[in-house]
This record gives structure tokens, sequence and C-alpha cells, in this order.
């Protein structure tokens, strides 16, 4: 029997396309009240997109591209993430030329060759914002504050965690200080830290090696050597988390896994889970137009992973919707088939073909999400009447056929 390839999952579960679509509608409706319209952009880019993006020195890059040649022998990639498209179109659309501000919102499929393991998939969905021309930290603010009412709406509790990765001006002295810690520890460290030293030295924070860690928390901190403007931002982001509420915890081994952020980064994390927590993950990337050739704009974003929070999602009741049509004897199925085929042509209809008890019906109904379960038994048949059970209200009636 041929199987999906491992990693890769179909979406056939009723309750489960249910959330999915749930989720899209919310995080869509959200997005839109914030200024954002819907991009999409192809699955198939060339390699070197994400090469010069997401960077070659990051895990997604050096190890878990599905990379190809095709056909006419160019290097493609199945896109990993969404932000390296979305700006690679930006560009393409002349719209960093035209300056001003332009915010777009995307959901699909990303792929990435990882180790499977609950809530790591290799093609799994993410919805993101990517928003581009504003390099106010406001912005900043706004994208934390948009996940979080995201995240309030699907009623999904949530840890933020944010960071500075500071800027061109800070970064590079920080960088040079925290190699020298690291190079003298090199017998210590273990051998993707040494390999790192070298590619990406801010990468070691966030090793998961136990043993590392203990040695890195007296690891330079970038945060205390933050530049001004950095320092000013990141400060000016907290005061806002603040007067909007919003609890964080600030961790500064928070790098992330793709090399084109700056300035600000932050993770949200949901409990209960399993170990791949991170629920959504994002920040600023100011200088990525410019290293896709772009004129420079500043720009943050962020993505949601979309398998990881299904399960956390309680769908309303009221989004139950349409009819479940059901006979209690096959004497009754041809009306019950005449009636549920006209009610097709304004509802959401689901007939089901085979005689069942009234509670396995009750049952399927629930399953297919329907708001109303209409019977057809003995007694409705010699009346001329369906029962009704409105399952999200719990009231039941008879109603005659040609009024249902
Ligand atoms: P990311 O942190 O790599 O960021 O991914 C965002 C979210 O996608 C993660 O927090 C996680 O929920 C989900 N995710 C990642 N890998 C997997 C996987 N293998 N299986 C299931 N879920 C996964 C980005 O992708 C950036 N493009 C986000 C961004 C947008 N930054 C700026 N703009």
């Amino acid at each position: 029997m041929i199987q999906s390839l491992r990693g890769m999952n179909d979406f056939l579960d009723e309750q489960e396309n249910a959330k999915y679509s749930y989720f899209i509608q919310t995080a869509s409706r959200i997005a839109s009240h914030y200024g954002f319209t819907w991009i999409q952009t192809p699955i198939l880019e060339e390699t070197k997109l994400f090469k010069r993006s997401v960077g070659e020195s990051s895990d997604i890059v050096g190890k878990e591209m599905y990379q190809f040649l095709d056909k006419g022998g160019n290097d493609v990639c199945m896109r990993p993430e969404g932000t390296a498209g979305v700006v690679r179109a930006f560009i393409q659309k002349k719209l960093d030329k035209a300056g001003g501000k332009h915010k777009f919102f995307y959901h699909g499929p990303m792929f990435r060759y990882e180790r499977p393991q609950k809530g790591r998939l290799r093609q799994f969905h993410q919805f993101g914002c990517e928003s581009f021309g504003l390099d106010y930290v406001l912005e900043d603010v706004t994208m934390i504050l948009l996940i979080g009412e995201i995240f309030g709406a699907l009623g999904i509790p949530f840890n933020l965690k944010i960071n500075s990765l500071g800027c061109p001006n800070c970064m590079p002295a920080y960088r040079q200080t925290l190699v020298k810690f690291v190079t003298a520890q090199e017998a210590q460290i273990c051998e993707d830290c040494n390999r790192r030293v070298g590619t990406n030295p801010i990468r070691v924070l966030d090793c998961k090696n136990a043993s590392c860690q203990i040695i890195y928390k007296n690891a330079p901190k970038l945060i205390h050597e933050l530049c001004s403007v950095c320092q000013n931002d990141f400060a000016t982001l907290k005061r806002h988390l603040d007067q909007s509420g919003f609890s964080y915890e600030v961790d500064t081994h928070l790098v992330r896994g793709l090399d084109y952020y700056s300035k600000t980064a932050f993770e949200f994390i949901a409990q209960g889970i399993g170990a791949q927590n991170a629920i959504a993950g994002g920040g600023r990337y100011d200088r990525l137009v410019e290293f896709l050739d772009g004129k420079p704009t500043p720009a943050v974003g962020f993505a949601i992973g979309i398998e990881r929070i299904l399960d956390l999602i309680t769908l309303p009741e009221s989004i139950r919707e349409g009819y479940y049509f059901g006979a209690l004897q096959a004497e009754g199925i041809s009306k019950l088939f005449e009636l549920g085929q006209h009610k097709r042509a304004s509802e959401k209809t689901t007939i089901e073909y085979e005689a069942k008890s009234l509670k396995n019906h009750l049952k399927a109904a629930d399953k297919y999400f329907a708001r109303y379960c209409v019977i057809i038994g003995e007694e409705e048949l010699a009346a001329s009447e369906v029962w009704v059970k409105d399952l999200t209200l719990k009231t039941e009636s008879k109603i005659p056929w040609n009024s249902l």
C-alpha cells in the first residue's frame, strides 16, 4: 500500500478541517483589520532565494531544504518558509521603489526535511504577515498585539518571549565579544557550536545541548551592549507591551533560526503541546529587501504554525452549520432524500442513505458539525412531518414537510 511521505499529513478529519478553516477565517479577518491584504506566492522558488535570505548558516538551508534540479536544470526548492517569497514578490513588483507601506498576509504549506515528531512535520502550514516600509518599533508592537488578538479570539493561552538582536551598529562588536568567549570554551562545547562560531556565532546561544547551555549562562549578553537606537526601541517595545497588559519574558538566548533578523525578535510558546511548543515566531528584518537586491526597506513580520495550534482551538457552537438528514427506517429514505436535496440548494446539507437509530444519527450530525439534525421516523412519515433538533440551542420540534 502506498503511504503518504513521513512527516506529511492528509487533512480529512471533518473536525480538524473545521478548525483549520475557522483559524484561517479568524486570522485573515483580524489581519485585514490591521490593514494586511492577501498575497499568494509559489511553493517552488529558486534555491538561491532561500540561501540569500534564510541564510547559508541556518539549519533550514544547511540541512532541511527540499531542493532539486527541475527538468530544465534549474536549482529549485520547495519553500521552507513564507517570508523570502513575499520579499521576492515585493521587489519583483517594484513596491520597494514605489515606497510607502505595504502589508501582506499569507497561508499555505511549507517544507522542511526535519526529523518528524509530535508538532514537527516535513510539510506543515503557516499563517504569516509581513509589513514593509515602517521602521517604527510601534509596528513591531502591532505585530505582537495582532498575534495576541488572533490567539485571544481562538481561546489559545500563550507565553511571549522577546529579545533584541541589535543592528549593524551594535551587532558586529557583540559578535566579536561572543566569539572570544565561545572560543575560550572550545573544548567544553559541542561540535555544532564549534561549527557555528565560524558561521553564525549567535546561534550557539540557542543550542539544545544542556551542557552548552550551562556554559552560555555566563556568556556576554547582547541586550547589555545594544547601541542607543536599539536600546530605545527595545525600551519602547516593552513599554507598549506593558501598557497593553501583555505579559512577556525577555529571553536573551532567543536568537531565531533564520539569519535575516535584526532588532526585535519574538516567539509565542504554548504549554501542554509537547517539546515543539513554539506556536509563532517573527521579528524585524530591515536588511532583507536589500540583501535580495531591492531598495533598502524596513520590514517586520511573523508566522504562526497552524498544525501546532489546531488541538488548542475550541470551535464556537455558533459555527455549527447546515443540516444533517437521517431516516429511522428504510421506508423514509426516499422522502428524506427529496427533502434533503431541496435544502442543498441553499444550505450545507448531509444526507445519510442508511436507516439508523436516532442516537447514531445524532452522533453523525455532531461529527459533521451540523446545526440541525432532521429525522424521519414512522410517525413523521405518516404525518408528513420531520423531527428537527437544533444542536446549538438543544431544542426539538416537529415541522411539516412543506415548511421545512
Ligand atoms: P519559524 O520560527 O521558522 O519562522 O516558523 C514559524 C512557526 O512555524 C513556528 O513557530 C512553528 O509554529 C511553525 N513551524 C516551524 N517549523 C515547523 C515544523 N517542522 N513543523 C510544524 N510547524 C513548524 C519563520 O518561518 C519566519 N518566516 C517567520 C517570520 C515571518 N519572520 C518574519 N516574518
